[in-house]
């Protein structure tokens, strides 16, 4: 098992990078140090880790920079002894993409590129040290009826956000063969759960049920997901980073496909359980709207290699865990609302000014 001392958390503020954070220390019991780099863009909210900032002061480190930064990387990477990054720092929504993909660009592939240039100018030596790549199954493409993503399905990314994603992986990977750097790459399903921000279909959903506004189903609601609880992506990075072979990569997978017109009644008839509500007040706000471009029809992931291989299992059932995850939200409405209504962007500008 892979020691670690200095672990380097791209995008910690943000939805899965904020779970692993929290994962790591109250989970694992992690007691080397957690060096959280983030940007803060409209995606990143330190709220999210006031309670580890004050319990773990001196573990928890927050260094508000980009990625694209090589001076404060260089920093971070002389200041601290680095032998670990996990790197989910990320323009993460494809409809944001679609609409501007300059940013998914500059951050997920010039970004990656400036890590990967850091790390391998300042690690002295590669012997214990690893470079975790955060990625996508939304690389492997759209699938039909049958079939699922493998490690070894061809790359067809269709999105700017996934072919973004698909050339970082490809860095990735030229890095480890020409440099010997060590990588590992998880290529993940659709994650829910806490902390998610509510453009994603999730979270979304949930802020409107609450708020009883219209459900947006994009095109007929006939695609398909591959869902997973962001707390067992949470663990099978963590096997990946102490178990996994260097310049391997690993598929992560909730095995639960739900179409989205199936997902929105179950997330309706949970919302109705939890409120004692009635349902059909919630059914009816389901609403048809224009596809989006390009929309991928399936997704599903083949996770047997990180089963057999490093002994990883899910372990939060869908249903349990749609139902923790409402009812987060519910108890969490003021995180909610604050970001609904901007309040979020003040408080950051208030407590966490650039450097
Ligand atoms: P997110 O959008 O919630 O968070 C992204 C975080 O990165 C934010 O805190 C943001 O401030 C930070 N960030 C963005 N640009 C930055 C920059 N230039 N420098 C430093 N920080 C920057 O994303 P997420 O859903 O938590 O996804 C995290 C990673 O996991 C991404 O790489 C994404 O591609 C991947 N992923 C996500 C899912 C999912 O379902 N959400 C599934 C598979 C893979
Ligand atoms: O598969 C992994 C990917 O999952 C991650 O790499 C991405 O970062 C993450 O955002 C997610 O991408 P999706 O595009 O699948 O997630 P999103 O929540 O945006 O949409 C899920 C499905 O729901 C998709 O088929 C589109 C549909 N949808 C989405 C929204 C926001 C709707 O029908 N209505 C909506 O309002």
């Amino acid at each position: 098992m892979r020691k670690m001392k200095t672990i380097l958390v791209t995008g910690g503020y943000g939805f899965i990078g904020t779970n692993f954070i929290k994962f790591m220390f109250e989970e694992i019991k992690f007691s080397g140090r957690i060096i959280n780099l983030d940007s803060i863009t409209y995606a990143g909210n330190p709220f999210n880790l006031k309670d580890i900032e004050e319990k773990y002061n001196a573990e928890y480190i927050a260094v508000n920079a980009s990625i694209n930064d090589l001076e404060i990387l260089e920093e971070i990477f002389t200041k601290y002894e680095i032998d670990t990054i996990v790197h989910f720092a990320a323009e993460s929504h494809v409809d944001r993409s679609i609409n501007g993909p300059a940013e998914f660009i500059r951050t997920n592939i010039l970004g990656t590129f400036s890590l990967l240039e850091t790390a391998r100018n300042c690690w002295k030596t590669y012997e214990n040290k690893l470079f975790h790549h955060i990625s996508t199954d939304e690389v492997y493409g759209s699938l039909g009826k049958e079939g699922l993503f493998k490690e070894t399905t061809p790359y067809d990314p269709r999105s700017p956000y996934s072919a973004s994603k698909a050339s970082s992986d490809h860095l990735v990977k030229a890095y480890f063969h020409t440099y010997g750097l060590p990588v590992t790459i998880s290529n993940c399903s659709n994650n829910y759960g806490p902390y998610q921000f509510p453009e994603k279909v999730i979270p979304l959903m949930i802020t409107n049920l609450l708020n009883k506004k219209p459900l947006p189903v994009y095109g007929d609601g006939t695609n398909i997901r591959d869902w997973l609880h962001v707390k067992d992506h949470c663990s099978a990075i963590y096997k990946i980073i102490t178990e996994g072979k260097t310049g391997e990569t690993y598929n992560i997978g909730g095995e639960h496909e739900e179409s989205n017109i199936n997902l929105i009644h179950q997330l309706c008839h949970a919302m109705a359980s939890i409120k004692d509500n009635d349902e059909e007040e919630y059914l009816k706000l389901i609403t048809f709207v224009k596809d989006r471009q390009g929309h991928d029809k399936r997704y599903a992931i083949d996770c047997s290699k990180i089963k057999t291989e490093l002994g990883w299992n899910s372990s939060i059932s869908f249903e349990n865990g749609i139902n923790e995850t409402i009812r987060w939200y519910i108890k969490n409405q003021d995180w909610l609302n604050n970001i609904i209504n901007g309040n979020y962007k003040n408080w950051i500008k208030l407590n966490y000014e650039k450097r």
